[in-house]
C-alpha cells in the first residue's frame, strides 16, 4: 500500500484514478484549489501556497492539475493560465519536496500528445520524436521539463503523453455525442484516443510496476476523424452523415484552438506495450461499447 498525492485529483482522470487506487488499498490525498472532502488539501499557485500537511509520508505524487486545454479560446491570458497551472504548480511541488527533504518513490506527470505538434502527417510519432513547433508543443515541453526537475533529487519520473480520454462522464466524448454524427475538417486527421480506465491503469502501473520514463498513453488502434465518427455513430445507433463539418466554421467558433480538432497524426503505443502494459481496450469498438 502506498500513499499517493494527486494534484488536480478532482478532475475527470483524477476522480476515476482515486477510486481505482483506493479499491487497490492505496491511500489517496488530493491537492485542490477548493478542497471539499477530508482527503483534500489546499494549494494556491498565485500565493505560492500549499498545505504542507498534504505531504506527510507521501510515497508518490501524480501531477494532473492543469486548466482545460479546450475549455476556452486561446487568448494571451488563457495561454498563460494553461502553462502556469501545469508548470508553476510543478515548481511549487518541487520546492516543497526539496525543502522538506521528502523521499518520494516517484513523480508521475500527465503530458499530452500535443507534444508532437498539431499536424496531420503520415508519421507515427514515438516518444523519441522531437517536440512540435506550436503552442501545445511549448506547453508540453515546459510541463515535462518541470517534471524532469525531480530527477535531480534522485526521484524517478514517469510522464504519460495522453491522447483524447474517452469516458462515460464528461470529457471529449460527451461533446461528440450529437444527434447526428459527422467528421470534421478534412476528416483525414488522426484522432489518438484512450479509454479512461486504460489511462488510470497506466498510472497504477507506474506505481505498482516499473513504468519509468516517457510513454505515449494512447490506444494502439488508429482512427481518422472519419473512421472515429462512423464507429461512434454505430455504437450510439445514431445517423452518420459523411459531410465533414467545415474547417472555417470551427476556426470561427474556436480560433487558434480549432487546430487540435482539425489536425492530428498517429501516435505509437508500442513503447508502453513493450514495457509490459497490456491494454484492456485495444479497439475503439470495444471502448465505445463499454462506454
Ligand atoms: N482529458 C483528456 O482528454 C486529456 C488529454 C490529454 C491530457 N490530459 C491532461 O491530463 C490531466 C488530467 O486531465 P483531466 O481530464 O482529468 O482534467 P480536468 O478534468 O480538467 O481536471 C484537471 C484538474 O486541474 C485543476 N485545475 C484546473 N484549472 C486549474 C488552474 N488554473 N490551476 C491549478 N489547478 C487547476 C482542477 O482541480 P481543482 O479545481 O480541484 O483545483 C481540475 O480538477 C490534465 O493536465 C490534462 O491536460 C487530459
Amino acid at each position: 500500500m502506498a500513499k499517493i498525492l494527486i494534484t488536480g485529483g478532482t478532475g475527470l482522470v483524477g476522480t476515476r484514478l482515486t477510486k481505482m487506487l483506493i479499491d487497490k488499498k492505496h491511500e489517496v490525498i488530493i491537492l485542490s484549489r477548493n478542497p471539499k472532502n477530508k482527503n483534500e488539501f489546499k494549494w494556491d499557485i498565485a500565493k505560492n501556497y500549499v498545505d504542507q500537511k498534504a505531504f506527510e509520508n507521501t510515497d508518490y505524487v501524480i501531477h494532473l492539475a492543469g486548466a482545460g486545454i479546450a475549455d476556452k479560446r486561446w487568448t494571451y491570458e488563457r495561454k498563460k493560465v494553461i502553462i502556469d497551472s501545469r508548470v508553476q504548480t510543478a515548481n511549487l511541488l518541487f520546492k516543497t519536496i526539496k525543502e522538506n527533504k521528502i523521499h518520494l518513490k516517484g513523480f508521475i506527470s500527465a503530458s499530452g500528445i500535443g507534444y508532437y505538434g498539431a499536424i496531420t502527417t503520415q508519421t507515427i510519432f514515438k516518444e523519441s520524436d522531437p517536440v512540435g513547433n506550436d503552442f501545445l508543443g511549448e506547453v508540453c515541453q515546459k510541463w515535462e521539463d518541470a517534471a524532469h526537475q525531480f530527477e535531480g533529487l534522485n526521484i524517478p519520473v514517469t510522464i504519460l503523453r495522453t491522447g483524447i480520454v474517452l469516458s462515460k462522464q464528461g470529457g471529449a466524448l460527451e461533446k461528440m455525442k450529437l444527434p447526428v454524427i459527422s467528421p470534421i475538417g478534412s476528416g483525414k486527421q488522426y484522432v489518438p484516443w484512450i479509454h479512461l480506465d486504460d489511462l488510470c491503469y497506466m498510472y497504477i502501473q507506474a506505481i505498482e510496476g516499473n513504468l519509468k520514463g516517457i510513454f505515449n498513453a494512447v490506444a494502439p488502434e488508429h482512427h481518422t476523424s472519419i473512421t472515429f465518427s462512423k464507429a461512434l455513430a454505430k455504437s450510439l445507433n445514431r445517423p452518420y452523415i459523411g459531410i465533414c463539418v467545415p474547417s472555417f466554421m470551427l476556426k470561427l467558433l474556436f480560433g487558434e484552438l480549432s487546430i487540435i480538432l482539425l489536425e492530428g497524426s498517429r501516435i505509437s503505443a508500442k513503447k508502453i506495450e513493450k514495457n509490459g502494459y497490456s491494454f484492456r481496450f485495444k479497439t475503439l469498438k470495444k471502448a465505445l461499447n463499454a462506454l
